[in-house]
């Protein structure tokens, strides 16, 4: 299989081929689903939750997300490598959001970034476009604006805000963006958007029908029990397991059965 480009998944969209996309922040995993053949790994500011234990994607900043791209980039050969811009770096400041891009592949090797937002957000893209930087984009649930949505609930589901997000879509791809993801609205929405543009739509949370799906590592491999969103297929459940064998080895070392004479010097 060959390096993913931003031409060949334009080319999975128009030969109706679905895009899967799954996020890593770290070589062995990374290492792991480029192996497998995944066409997009997105280092996501969800590190932010699931590597750092904070409740929302707010605090990451621009160096821990170049951290995580670094140790990412290392370990693939196959798959396109997307960084998301962290909350902060763009949405104000066009320059911060174009020399935060040039950070992020000069110093890590990643393909592209994603940045969440719509029409509020066009000159940050439009720069990092211009710049040669490929640029996802992210409507939907977009969980940097959290505070003001004070809810992860399914967006989008009003006329004003469906009719809002088909704009911003359109507006993303004459922006020069290659693709964009969907996360959390219905379903037809969904469709409408996707149908509405030549670009591929990525979704999370926002039903078959969009050209690509991306889930958080941790949710597919079922790594915490206690969070259960309908959009999640759990694929493993790495929670149980990995107890469970720490479990074992515990146990091992306190009745003398690890290690064995197999396992010393
Ligand atoms: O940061 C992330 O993991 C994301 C995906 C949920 C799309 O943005």
């Amino acid at each position: 299989m060959a390096q993913m480009t931003i031409q060949k998944l334009l080319s999975m969209k128009t030969s109706g081929q679905k895009i899967a996309m799954l996020t890593a922040y770290d070589f062995s995993f990374a290492r792991l689903f480029d192996l497998a053949g995944i066409d997009i790994l997105l280092v996501g500011d969800s590190a932010s939750n699931v590597m750092a234990g904070n409740s929302t994607t707010l605090p990451i900043t621009l160096d821990h997300i170049i951290y995580h791209a670094q140790c990412v980039c290392k370990a693939v050969s196959k798959s396109m490598v997307v960084v998301d811009l962290p909350f902060g770096y763009y949405q104000s400041n066009t320059s911060l959001a174009l020399s935060s891009a040039i950070r992020i592949l000069k110093e890590t090797g990643a393909n592209a970034v994603k940045l969440e937002g719509g029409e509020e957000i066009a000159d940050s893209i439009c720069a990092i476009v211009k710049a040669g930087i490929p640029v996802m984009g992210h409507l939907g649930l977009t969980p940097q604006s959290i505070n003001q949505f004070g809810t992860f609930a399914v967006r989008a589901t009003e006329n004003v805000e469906a009719a809002k997000l088909k704009k911003d879509a359109i507006l993303l791809q004459e922006l020069g963006c290659f693709s964009i993801v969907l996360e959390k609205i219905p379903a037809n929405l969904a469709v409408d958007v996707s149908k509405s543009l030549l670009i591929p739509t990525i979704g999370i949370g926002a039903g078959v029908d969009c050209d690509g799906q991306v889930l958080v590592m941790h949710d597919l491999l079922g790594m915490n029990n206690n969070f259960n969103p309908k959009f999640v297929r759990k694929y493993l459940q790495l929670e149980n397991q990995i107890i469970s064998a720490v479990k074992c080895y515990i146990n091992d070392v306190k009745e003398l059965e690890f290690p064995n004479k197999n396992e010393s010097y």
